[in-house]
Order: structure tokens, then C-alpha cells, then sequence
């Protein structure tokens, strides 16, 4: 099995998969993810990303709730949930 993890903060080297984790464990609000991840703790710039893995984001259907690798996977297979994040990749070139 391949995983392919995004890296969510470049400052701070923090990947889509400790997002999703925080977000398992209880993340609800961006506090909660700076607070345990140091996510948008330099330049701010994930911010808007990292928010969009919250419950009331839009990938927070998404957060694995158990066997991560497989929801990851499932995830990175799921066209509803890559295409956003292609075109917000493809926005922000
Ligand atoms: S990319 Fe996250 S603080 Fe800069």
C-alpha cells in the first residue's frame, strides 16, 4: 500500500495525516489544531487548509475515526475530495 501524505504547514513540517489525527482525537477549531500541532503558528498561510480538515470544514467528513491509512486511502481515491484540493492547489499557483 502507498500512502502519499500533503504537507498541510510547510513552516512547521505538519502533514495532511497529524491533521486528520488531531481532528480524530477531538480537534474542533483552528485553537485546537495551533494548540497541538503548531499549525499557522509562523506564517499563516496554511490556515485556510488546515481549517478545511475541521468537523465543519469541507474534508471533515473525512477524518478517520480508526484505521487512518485506510481512510487515507480511500480519501486520496475519492474524486469528491481530490478535485477541491487540486483546484485549490491550482488557485493558489
Ligand atoms: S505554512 Fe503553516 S505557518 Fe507557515
Amino acid at each position: 500500500m502507498i500512502i502519499i501524505l500533503m504537507f498541510i504547514c510547510i513552516c512547521n513540517a505538519i502533514n495532511e495525516r497529524q491533521v486528520q489525527s488531531a481532528v480524530a482525537g477531538g480537534a474542533l477549531t483552528m485553537s485546537d489544531l495551533r494548540e497541538q500541532l503548531g499549525v499557522a503558528t509562523c506564517c499563516g498561510r496554511c490556515a485556510a487548509t488546515a481549517a478545511e480538515y475541521l468537523p465543519s470544514g469541507r474534508l471533515g467528513a473525512h477524518a478517520p475515526a480508526a484505521g487512518l491509512g485506510t481512510v487515507v486511502v480511500e480519501a486520496a481515491n475519492d474524486a469528491t475530495v481530490v478535485a477541491p484540493m487540486v483546484e485549490e492547489v491550482v488557485r493558489r499557483a
